[in-house]
């Protein structure tokens, strides 16, 4: 029996749903019951009643959203170094810090955050509902993080003021793509659109057609008349873009764009972690209760993807 059928034999045994990141290598978003980004990913295993076990190809934050919206299922990590550094850049004592600077200014953060720094925000957003969920709010300050470059993006878009919580934080996969290889890249398709993550410096968002989170990519990419598609992402989204558009023709903006962290997860893992039952997911209670309510209000924003 190869790997992926021992897969299926004990997902179907444990009853597990494998849910995997629009980054995931090929293998693995082929063998998952849904593929999607972090916030169909979070609504996904919200819905998740019959599953007893969810494994989670990605990093640590999105399985930790997983575990808090699940309390009583088994929310597994394949690799306990799947850990995204952006969320790490954003600590609870500079959370504190800022919010005495700004006492009136609500803090949002993105979920690419650690839960123990959701039990101190007042909402969180993704890169897919950010501006929706700034706009819901009934103030013109904002604290925003850890993510810079998607702070300055919701602040064109809102009008409204971010402070940037730390003042730089960033996603070291999405700073390598520099606006030089796309104009490099439309001398050669000249008819080709550009797409790209938030993520993107300010530079790289201004050569783009479309802004937008990983699934929001995929649908605008279904969408265009284009024929040609420059992507300013992870690379492992064009698998699934091509997958899902075989008539269409998807070009990286930068060829090393790859977030080793994602990477991490193999079909091996997946099912050591599946026959182990490891690596799970526990998030301290008096941490979840406040960090679920922070992905709540988030839940409850009118259109927030
Ligand atoms: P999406 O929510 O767009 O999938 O983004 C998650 C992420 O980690 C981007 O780097
Ligand atoms: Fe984190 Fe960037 Fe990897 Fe997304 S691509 S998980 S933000 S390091």
């Amino acid at each position: 029996m190869n790997l992926k059928d021992k897969i299926q034999r004990l997902r179907k045994e444990k009853k597990a749903v494998i849910l995997a990141h629009n980054y995931q290598r090929p293998e693995i978003q082929d063998i998952a019951d849904y593929v999607g980004d972090s916030i169909e990913l979070s609504r996904k295993a919200m819905l998740e009643q019959d599953a007893e076990i969810i494994l989670f190809a990605a990093v640590d934050f999105m399985a930790e959203s997983a575990a808090l919206l699940n309390p009583s299922k088994k929310v597994l990590l394949p690799s306990l170094g799947a850990r995204c550094p952006m969320a790490q850049m954003l600590t609870v004592d500079e959370i504190k810090r800022l919010k005495v600077h700004y006492p009136n200014a609500p803090v949002v953060l993105y979920v690419n955050t650690l839960a123990s720094s959701k039990a101190y925000c007042d909402i969180c957003c993704t890169s897919a509902n950010a501006v929706e969920v700034v706009n819901s709010l009934d103030a013109d300050t904002v604290l925003f993080g850890p993510d810079r470059n998607l702070s300055e993006y919701v602040a064109e878009k809102t009008g409204k003021t971010l402070i940037p919580i730390p003042e730089w934080g960033f996603c070291p996969t999405h700073l390598l793509f520099q606006p030089e290889d796309v104009t490099v890249l439309k001398q050669q398709y000249p008819n080709a659109v550009v797409m790209v993550h938030p993520e993107c410096s300010a530079e790289m968002r201004r050569t783009a057609d479309f802004v937008g989170s990983t699934s929001k990519m995929c649908q605008y990419a279904r969408e265009t008349p284009a024929k040609t598609i420059i992507v300013g992402t992870e690379e492992g989204l064009l698998h699934r873009l091509r997958k899902e558009n075989p008539e269409k023709q998807f070009i990286i903006a930068y060829a090393d764009a790859v977030c080793p962290n994602m990477k991490l997860t193999t079909l091996d893992r997946v099912y050591t972690s599946l026959k182990n039952e490891k690596y799970v997911v526990r998030v301290p209670d008096s941490i979840a209760k406040k960090a679920r309510i922070a992905l709540e209000h988030m839940f409850q924003v009118k259109n927030s993807a």
